[in-house]
C-alpha cells in the first residue's frame, strides 16, 4: 500500500499525519517505508533523532528521495503485501508532489479548516489528481482530513466538556 500525503501549501499538517500513520501501521506491524521527498529533509532528521534517541523501531526504513525518479523507483522497491510506503512531498506544486501521486494507492489530504487550505485542497482533487490518473490510467482515491481542530479554543463550545478534561491534565 502506497499513500501520499499531498497538498501545494506548506505547514497543513502532511509530514504530522505521516509520522502518526507511521505509527499506526507500525504499530499493527506493517513494515513501515517513509521516502522523504521535500528538499528540506524534515521526515529524514525526525527519524536520525528516533534513531539517537534509541526508539526507532527496526521496522521503520527511511529513505530520501528528492527527485521525481528517485520517488518513483523508492515507491516501487519497498511496496509489499505486507508494508506500507509513505510518500511525504514540500507543500508546493512540483515534479515530486506529482511523483508521490502517481506512485500513490491513496492520497491524503491533510487541511485546517481555512478558505486557503479548502482551496489548495480542490486544487488537489480537481486538477492534480486528474492529471495523474490520466497518465497511469487507474484511479486515485483522496481523503481530506481535518488537521489542527482547536478544541482548547473558548468557541468550540460543542467540545467543551473534553476541553475542560484536557485542562483538568495539563
Ligand atoms: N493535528 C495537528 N494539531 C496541531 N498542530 C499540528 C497538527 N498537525 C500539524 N501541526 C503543527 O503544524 C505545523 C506544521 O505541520 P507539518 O510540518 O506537519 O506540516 P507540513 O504540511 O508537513 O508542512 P510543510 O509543507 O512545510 O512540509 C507544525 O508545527 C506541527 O506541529
Ligand atoms: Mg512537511
Amino acid at each position: 500500500m502506497i499513500i501520499s500525503a499531498a497538498i501545494a501549501k506548506g505547514g497543513t499538517g502532511k509530514s504530522t499525519l505521516l509520522r502518526a500513520l507511521a505509527s499506526v501501521a507500525l504499530k499493527r506491524g506493517y513494515a513501515v517505508t517513509l521516502i522523504d521527498g521535500d528538499v528540506r529533509q524534515n521526515m529524514s532528521r525526525w527519524a536520525q533523532m528516533l534513531k539517537e534517541a534509541g526508539n526507532r523501531p527496526e521496522t521503520l526504513q527511511l529513505v530520501s528521495a528528492t527527485t521525481p525518479r528517485e520517488i518513483l523507483k523508492a515507491a516501487e522497491l519497498h511496496n509489499s503485501e505486507r508494508s506500507v510506503v509513505l510518500i511525504d512531498t514540500e507543500g508546493t506544486t512540483n515534479d515530486n508532489l506529482m511523483a508521490g501521486l502517481f506512485a500513490s494507492d491513496i492520497v491524503v489530504v491533510p487541511i485546517f479548516f481555512a478558505l486557503d487550505d479548502v482551496t489548495a485542497a480542490i486544487q488537489i482533487t480537481d486538477h492534480y489528481i486528474p492529471l495523474a490518473v490520466e497518465t497511469r490510467g487507474r484511479p486515485l482515491p483522496a481523503v481530506f482530513v481535518l488537521t489542527k481542530q482547536t478544541i482548547i479554543d473558548a468557541k468550540a463550545r460543542a467540545l467543551s466538556e473534553l476541553r475542560a478534561i484536557i485542562q483538568a491534565n495539563g
